[in-house]
């Protein structure tokens, strides 16, 4: 039996801002069927799946988290917030195929070998689910973020590291599609205005809704 592993892309890059690149379609079908049934068996816990509390908020996305557990503005290894449970490990494989973003979007070797990302918080977005405009300044390192999209696709606003507003760029986030963001735009503020309904395709796992996947190095250690 040969154990199947999400680790090939395909795609060129394209570079949307100084800092960023996106290649559509870089995890086939099957794999972000594969990808969707593993998110299925994280968001049963032992962290369950759920809405994080900002300023006493729920927010509209649902996270659950690998490696270390996220809430608002800290990274812990047990879910305080949530359960007391400690968060899932952090997989292998994610770690290969964070790296293989990191190749295929023309970073340098050494930077390839010296990306071990450690988190993971992968968003559950329903029909009508937003992120506000925030920049991931909770990790200590300034390694690159590498994102992942399966389901419905998004507008995905990117904008600058001053503040929220323009300038920006709105950019359409599909199925499979991923995005790297560091270097000088590593501190970049971005959000997701919207999903668009009925866009999943079929055999992505997903019949609506959409997930995002954001692996990070917190630069942390127990
Ligand atoms: C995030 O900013 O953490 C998630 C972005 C996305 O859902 O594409
Ligand atoms: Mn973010």
């Amino acid at each position: 039996m040969t154990l199947f592993t999400p680790e090939t892309g395909r795609g060129e890059p394209s570079r949307p801002r100084p800092g960023t690149a996106l290649v559509p379609g870089w995890l086939t079908l099957d794999q972000q069927a594969w990808i969707v049934g593993q998110f299925q068996a994280w968001a049963a816990g032992p962290v369950p799946i759920r809405a994080a509390r900002v300023r006493g908020h729920e927010m509209s996305v649902r996270t659950v988290c690998l490696g270390w557990h996220w809430q608002p503005y800290q990274y812990t290894r047990e879910a305080t917030d949530v359960n007391g449970a400690r968060v899932l490990p952090f997989p292998d494989w994610m770690v290969r195929l964070g790296r293989r973003a990191l190749k295929q979007t023309g970073h340098t070797d050494t930077e390839v070998e010296a990306y071990t990302p450690d988190t993971a918080l992968v968003n559950h977005y329903n029909d009508t689910a937003r992120l506000g405009m925030h920049q991931d300044k909770d990790e200590r390192s300034l390694a690159p973020v590498v994102s992942l999209s399966i389901g419905d696709a998004c507008t995905f606003r990117f904008g600058n590291t001053e503040n929220r507003n323009k300038p920006y760029t709105d950019l359409r986030l599909h199925s499979g599609d991923l995005f790297v963001f560091g270097g000088a735009s590593r501190l970049a503020y971005h959000g997701v205005t919207r999903v668009h309904p009925f866009t999943a395709p079929d055999g992505c796992g997903l019949d609506s809704g959409r997930i995002n996947i954001t692996m990070r190095m917190t630069g942390l250690t127990d």
